[in-house]
């Protein structure tokens, strides 16, 4: 393939109580990206978007990642991405992992599958670490397994998949801009022994309710004392929308990575809707612009397709 088309999805990381192990892949947004292999080395970058995002890649996080993997390759090979965002950067969405993710997962298919999906997550948390300043595989390790992923550990990289049961994931994206970088500055160094028996309780108690495809534990387990309450005052309206999704039905939900978004989980549709109602309700009441998601979790992850060149 000398063309592909990438549709790289949102993610919803830390799933509440996993902060930088557990991730989402969302069907619903994704950005759109078109790469091609081009005859010089290097990598060009154009956006077709109105972010203004960086176009150096040593300053863009598609383009570090791709650095990184062509540093491996030991091979001269060049690049052209075009970025379409539709995941807005600042969202808590997976904005920067989907660029860096699909960037990676496109060049990966255009060079014929040469690198393993854990490759893939290597090269793409440098673009992680260039938007935070920090290696994390939350966002990125769902967009490139599908699904729902476990990050055990990032050094060394060993990624779990998990299985799960049907779910609606509700979303609500209040317009404010909430940078992952300043949004883990504000966490404290350390956590009381007690708040880490019960974070490591729910974890756990997620993580099988997963695999059991056991609705009732996944709710009781979708509770985070140690990094919702330092982070949920930069969000507006986060007690409310918690409060009034559950009494909607809702099985929980909590910040979506860094927010300001937030996220719900809902066995049925119609109450992933009802949630949704709620949540516009809410901002609508406080005056804040907001942009709501009701969808699914996207089983495949990143999709990269043949594109006519
Ligand atoms: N785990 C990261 C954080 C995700 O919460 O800072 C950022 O999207």
């Amino acid at each position: 393939m000398k063309k592909v088309n990438i549709l790289a999805t949102a993610s919803v990381a830390n799933l509440v109580c996993g902060f930088d192990v557990l991730g989402m892949a969302l069907a619903d947004p994704a950005d759109r990206m078109t790469m091609s292999l081009t005859d010089s080395p290097g990598i060009t970058i154009t956006h077709e978007d109105s972010y203004g995002l960086p176009l150096d890649p040593e300053k863009n996080v598609a383009g570090v990642a791709l650095l990184a993997l062509v540093e491996e390759l030991k091979e001269k090979v060049g690049f052209h991405v075009t970025v379409n965002k539709l995941i807005k950067p600042g969202s808590g969405l997976g904005s920067s992992a989907a660029s860096a993710a699909g960037a990676v997962a496109g060049a990966n298919v255009l060079l014929g599958n040469r690198f393993s999906n854990e490759d893939l997550v290597r090269f793409a948390m440098m673009g992680e670490k260039l938007a935070s300043g920090v290696k994390h595989a939350d966002n990125i390790a769902p967009g490139l397994y599908g699904g729902i992923t476990l990050v055990r550990s990032i050094l060394p990289l060993d990624i779990v998949r998990l299985s799960f049961p049907p779910l609606y994931v509700t979303v609500v994206h209040p317009q404010i801009e909430v940078k992952t970088s300043d949004a883990r500055q504000i966490l404290r160094n350390q956590v009381q022994l007690k708040d880490a028996i019960r974070q490591w309780g729910n974890i756990a108690g997620l993580v099988t309710g997963f695999l059991q495809k056991d609705y009732a534990l996944i709710g009781r387990s979708l509770e985070d004392v140690i990094v919702e309450p330092v982070r949920s005052i930069l969000i507006p309206g986060f007690v409310d929308v918690k409060q009034r999704c559950m009494a909607a039905g809702a099985l929980g939900g909590g910040i979506s990575g860094s927010g300001p978004s937030i996220f719900m989980l809902s066995i049925e549709e119609r109450t992933a809707l009802k949630v949704e109602q709620e949540m516009k309700e809410i901002y609508s009441a406080l005056g804040i612009e907001f942009r709501t998601y009701v969808t699914r979790i996207c089983d495949k992850g990143i999709k990269v397709t043949e594109a006519d060149s």
